[in-house]
């Protein structure tokens, strides 16, 4: 949530911070502004609205302006400076609340991902002080006192330098609640930037006579492939040569440098329309990636970097799964598989709901907490809840080095590459894929399934991406479709088993993206309630499993869509090809591969992303950037 950029170097500043915020756009988009250090001032500018408008701004300031001391420079001849993309909380998405706030003297600019919790307090001491509020955000406090911090270090002798802001960042940060991360620039210290984090994303890039802070990493991909992650309560200042780390009382402290490994066409379009369809095209090699290596030639699991023994996965008596959104969805889909091939009891929980109705935890339960972005405050909070406890964590996740991971006992990566689109798409699938890979080794590991049988079911896997691949290649008719479909007034969900959580999935899609009416259901409960919302008319997409699966779930859910016809719905049914039960009850039939059930979330969810993706794009939305939305939520 809010995306920040910082840079020190030499070249001209402004141009790379704007690069850097637009790959961060994802992050907010309520608003975007720069500070940048131009000789010994401060220039900046900012605007409510998309990157655009900011940038419109810009290019109708003239190239040289005349600052106070008469140096005539322009906001593109600074080579410090900050920017930011905000995902509004406190004060409205206007230019006064947008970022950098400027502190009283003019020369101190900050920008700030999170929440001061204890802003108003800090805000009214400010104020008994003389200090006159411009805007209505917790981050201008941050501005004036640490413009205030580092009046005091200088009248009372410190000498001038960088560490100076640093110092001042410090004793800021001792006085703040909350999450934050900060960047601040001072006019009078040109070539510094200063970053501060706490429970909010902060990477440092390294490069040559140049340095980076930023949200993550797809800010500076373009320029440097080596960064440095930053711990919690660490202050970091960078100049053109130096990174310098200590923690929020001032000792010395050391990040830990890894290397990027995917480059910056990763996070490029590549020919498609939308990051979503791109994301959606890219599902197979996500799916291929997540199970590369963790695999034996004997179908045996190996998941050496779960970090876990295996007498601590044989001590587990129950497991629970916390996420949020899409990534909570995915954990119903785990239960299912964990509970089947384990015998183990799994719970599946929002994790905002979590840690306030009192879980029962102890050593012997595995939290899995599912995050595709690694800061999901809710998600952060639940684990820390469950650590507390002293439950084991598990992290599943696709950003290496975030916070999530950082604070789990164990963690598996899923190896989607980067999602930018804030819908998510191939993180779905390859959490569904890394929690299958758990719900395996666990069963595994405590002998619940032998190697054949878990060979079965990966041989299975690893035929995904093929099908998928498949899949995409006759999804037309589901475009055609959700254009015809672009003005209903609702559409709804239904599914059994995993079918349902691929309902939740599709109705959230579509709410989303479309901004549209939509409500996934367990196809039993419709008739407690909720078949009255069936009109003549209603589109109802009906997740149907394979005939060839458990029970009677197939001839249920038939029955089921029936059930809607009859009341007058137009039936949408994914079904498994070959499936020809359906056909008398489905105005509208999508084939997808033959999967086995516990598998088949891999197959079904796909057409509804494209649904909702073309519903979108059919009613004139921002199909990566949807209202009110941001990708990366570091708010509870
Ligand atoms: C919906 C969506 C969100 C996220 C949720 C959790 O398309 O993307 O519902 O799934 O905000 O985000 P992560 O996985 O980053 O914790």
């Amino acid at each position: 949530m809010c995306g920040i950029v910082g840079y020190a170097g030499s070249r001209p500043a402004l141009g790379i911070v704007l690069d850097g915020l637009r790959r961060l756009e994802y992050r907010g988009y309520d608003s975007a502004g720069v500070a940048v250090v131009c000789g010994d001032e401060l220039l900046t500018e900012k605007r409510a609205g998309k990157l655009a408008n900011l940038e419109k701004a810009l290019s109708e300031r003239s190239s040289s302006e005349t600052t106070d001391s008469g140096t005539v420079l322009g906001i593109g001849d600074g080579v410090t400076g900050i920017g930011h993309t905000r995902w509004a909380t406190h004060g409205g998405p206007t230019d006064r609340n947008a970022h950098p706030h400027v502190a009283r003297d003019g020369r101190v600019a900050v920008i700030h991902n999170g929440i001061i919790e204890n802003f108003a307090k800090l805000r009214a001491e400010l104020e008994a002080d003389g200090v006159q509020f411009t805007s209505d955000t917790d981050t201008e406090c941050a501005a004036h006192l640490l413009s205030a911090a580092l009046t005091k270090l200088r009248t009372s002798g410190e000498p001038e330098g960088p560490q100076l802001l640093a110092a001042a960042m410090r004793a800021v940060c001792q006085r703040l609640e909350g999450a934050f991360t900060l960047l601040a620039v001072d006019a009078s210290l040109p070539g510094t930037v200063v970053g501060a984090r706490r429970n909010s994303p902060l990477v440092v890039g390294r490069g040559t006579g140049e340095n980076y802070l930023a949200s993550d990493v797809s800010a500076f991909i373009e320029h440097t492939r080596e960064a440095v992650e930053l711990g919690q309560d660490q202050v970091v200042l960078i100049t053109g040569d130096t990174i310098e780390i200590s923690d929020f009382a001032g000792q010395p402290a050391t990040g830990k440098d890894f290397h990027i490994d995917w480059d910056a066409s990763a996070a490029e379009k590549g020919g498609h329309e939308y990051f979503m369809l791109k994301e959606i095209a890219e599902q197979p090699q996500a799916i291929a990636d997540t199970l590369l290596g963790r695999l034996t030639d004997s179908g045996e699991i190996m998941l050496d970097e779960v970090r876990l023994s295996d007498q601590d996965l044989r001590d587990v008596d129950k497991v629970f799964i916390v996420a949020c959104g899409t990534a909570y969805h995915s954990g119903l889909v785990a239960k299912y598989a964990i509970e089947h091939w384990t015998r183990i009891p799994c719970e599946v929980e929002l994790a905002s709901e979590f840690r306030y109705r009192d879980p029962v935890l102890d050593r012997s339960t595995l939290v899995v907490a599912i995050s595709q972005s690694g800061e999901t405050m809710d998600t952060l909070m639940a684990l820390r809840h469950a650590k507390a406890q002293k439950a084991r964590v598990l992290a599943i996740c696709n950003t290496n080095g975030s916070t999530i991971p950082r604070e789990s006992d164990a963690v598996l990566y899923t190896h989607g590459g980067p999602e930018i689109a804030v819908a998510s798409t191939k993180a779905f699938l390859t959490q569904l894929v890394a929690c299958y890979l758990i719900g395996l080794h666990l069963a595994q590991v405590r002998g619940n399934l032998y190697a054949d049988e878990a060979g079965a079911i990966v041989e299975q896997l690893l035929k995904t991406p093929d099908k998928i691949r498949e899949l995409l290649a006759g999804i037309e008719p589901v475009r055609q479709l959700a254009r015809e479909l672009k003005a209903a007034p609702t559409v709804l969900f239904i599914g059994r088993h995993v079918g349902y959580p691929v309902a939740l999935e599709g109705a959230l899609k579509l709410k989303e993206l479309a901004y549209m009416h939509a409500e996934g259901f367990a196809a039993g409960e419709l008739k407690h309630g909720p078949i009255a919302l069936i009109d003549q008319g209603t589109p109802v997409v009906c997740v149907v499993p394979s005939p060839a699966g458990r029970g009677m779930l197939h001839d249920k859910i038939v029955s089921n869509i029936q059930e809607v016809r009859a009341r007058g719905a137009r039936t949408i049914v994914i079904a498994e090809e070959g499936d020809t039960a359906v056909l008398p009850y489905a105005d509208h039939v999508i084939y997808v591969p033959r999967t086995p059930t516990l598998l088949a979330p891999l197959m079904t969810t796909i057409p509804l992303q494209v649904f909702a993706c073309e519903i979108a794009a059919a009613r004139g939305h921002d199909v990566d950037q949807p209202r009110n939305l941001a990708k990366s939520v570091t708010v509870e």
